[in-house]
């Protein structure tokens, strides 16, 4: 915990992070209580502003629903002030460090107490020189300092581990928390505990009983607006390399020797070394086309290369070299507008064995990341009544259905209260980051280069994604054996 009291630097507090995600997250951090006392946020950005027109900028996301979080609203907006200046300027530096000084006058902060959260809400061509500003004129020596970043980091291997030496030679890895907002979601927190809180799924786990993993992200917007920098990235390193990458390792780590959050980077680390650069022929690659009346990826006015063969859609496939999963297919499917928005885990687990209930579908257990999160097991259960059929059944536990009151905090809240508390279990560590490009950098490599042509497969706006998809998937093993199964539609109890 920060025994004293805080100050939080937006930096790049002008830009659609900070609106969208950083202040609304701080916002609901300060309602329930959790910001420590006296906290001050301070947002410094290029652009010149005016007090109220910075206040209005960075609260139009937050969502007021009663008079309470209006009253609540109006309280935050106390506890915060704007400074502009240069990213690349002592002076503007200096600037900012006397007005956190003067606002850690005015709070009667302490000696040994002035700590200073530094959350960089910016883009990539200025994390270092930020940085290095920072380090120089923002640093204190009278508390600690904590340096938020996020992706991207770096394009591939190379360029991340650049980025990463420019990095660790101004804050030490223990003062530097790389954000992957997913491991902020309330269901990937959940990974750990079913897998070892829990004996029948701990000792089932490993390739005697499970026969693939699939790993699915479904978005139904496109890249509409953000077709700039998307394709610069494309959606393996937008949400492949970094979000489902996170979740695979926690699927696939051995068990840490403790909750302890090096513990937990350990495991990581470890596991992610065991899987060897994917392979071109384990990959499948799609576009979107206009259709629908939508647009398609070529044709965003954002975009500049209209002869772009940046994928928005990819399933890849990943194998894990060790003892407990030699042999399992770890398969992701991610892609942009399609026809559903969904994030999900879902273990298939080998046939049962013998005749007895031969053809029986196979079990699955399903972690529903979002929306509506939901662990579920796809389970085997004599018809009831006179027959004895086996019908396919689940064992549900929706949590709209089960837990009352829900209210599960924003990704973003939940890791900056972690950044708060100095607790790194959530946050990428620099090895992790480094053993996750090795095993993307040489595919992105190929498709990026021009010379190779990487076949890609077109799809309409709102479809299911490549109709090559299922085939891909059944390659792999996946088997969807009852056609009739349908997930049950229910109401909002
Ligand atoms: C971001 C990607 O990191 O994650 C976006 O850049 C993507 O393209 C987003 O839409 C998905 O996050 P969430 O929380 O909406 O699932």
């Amino acid at each position: 915990e920060l025994h004293g009291s805080v100050t939080i630097i937006v930096l790049g507090a002008s830009g659609d992070l900070a609106k969208k995600k950083t202040y609304p997250a701080l916002f609901g951090l300060f309602r329930s209580g959790f910001l420590p006392e006296k906290t001050h946020i301070i947002g410094y950005a290029r652009t010149k502003m005016a007090h109220e027109d910075y206040i209005a900028r960075v609260t139009q996301y937050i969502k007021v629903p009663n008079d309470e979080t209006k009253q609540l609203l109006e309280e935050f907006k106390q506890i915060t002030s704007y400074q502009a200046g240069l990213y690349d300027d002592d002076a503007s530096w200096q600037a900012l460090d006397a007005c956190v000084s003067s606002s850690e006058d005015q709070r009667k902060i302490g000696a040994g107490k002035r700590h200073r959260v530094f959350y960089m809400a910016l883009p990539p061509s200025v994390f270092v020189p930020v940085a290095k500003g920072l380090k120089k004129n923002v640093y204190v020596q009278q508390g600690l300092n904590r340096l938020v970043v996020e992706k991207p980091f770096g394009k591939d291997t190379q360029s991340s581990n650049e980025l990463g030496r420019d990095l660790s030679a101004l804050f030490k890895e223990n003062e530097i928390y790389r954000i992957d907002h997913y491991l902020g979601k309330e269901m990937v927190k959940n990974v750990m505990m079913v897998r070892f809180a829990n004996i029948f799924f701990n000792q089932i786990w490993d390739r005697k009983y499970i026969d693939n993993v699939q790993i699915t992200f479904k978005e139904t917007i496109g890249t509409e607006g953000r077709g700039g920098y998307f394709d610069q990235f494309g959606v393996i390193r937008d949400v492949m390399q970094n979000h489902l990458l996170q979740v695979l390792s926690l699927i696939a780590m051995e068990r840490p020797i403790s909750t302890e959050s090096e513990a937990i980077r350990d495991e990581k680390v470890k596991v992610l070394k065991c899987i060897p650069p994917i392979v071109l022929e384990d990959a499948l690659l799609g576009q979107y086309v206009g259709a629908n009346g939508k647009p398609g990826y070529l044709e965003d006015d954002t975009l500049t290369n209209k002869q772009s063969r940046t994928p928005t859609f990819a399933a890849l496939t990943l194998w894990i070299q060790n003892e407990r999963w030699e042999g399992v297919p770890f398969i992701m499917k991610a892609g942009k507008a399609l026809n559903d928005a969904k994030v999900e885990v879902r273990i298939q687990f080998r046939n049962v064995a013998g005749s007895l209930y031969k053809g029986s579908p196979r079990n699955e257990l399903v972690l529903r990341v979002q929306p509506r999160e939901a662990v579920y097991v796809k389970f085997n259960n004599k018809q009831p009544g006179l027959s004895y059929q086996t019908i396919q059944s689940d064992l549900d536990l929706t949590y709209d259905n089960r837990y009352a009151n829900l209210d599960i905090p924003d990704a973003y809240s939940s890791l900056l209260l972690d950044v708060l508390k100095g607790d790194h279990s959530n946050f990428v560590r620099n090895d992790e980051l480094e053993a996750a490009w090795k095993i993307f950098t040489p595919l992105l490599h190929t498709i990026d280069n021009p010379d190779t042509k990487v076949p890609i497969t077109t799809y309409p706006y709102g479809s299911r994604g490549p109709a090559e998809c299922d085939q891909f998937i059944k390659r792999y093993g996946y088997d969807r054996s009852d056609e009739n199964y349908v997930w049950p539609v229910q109401s909002l109890a």
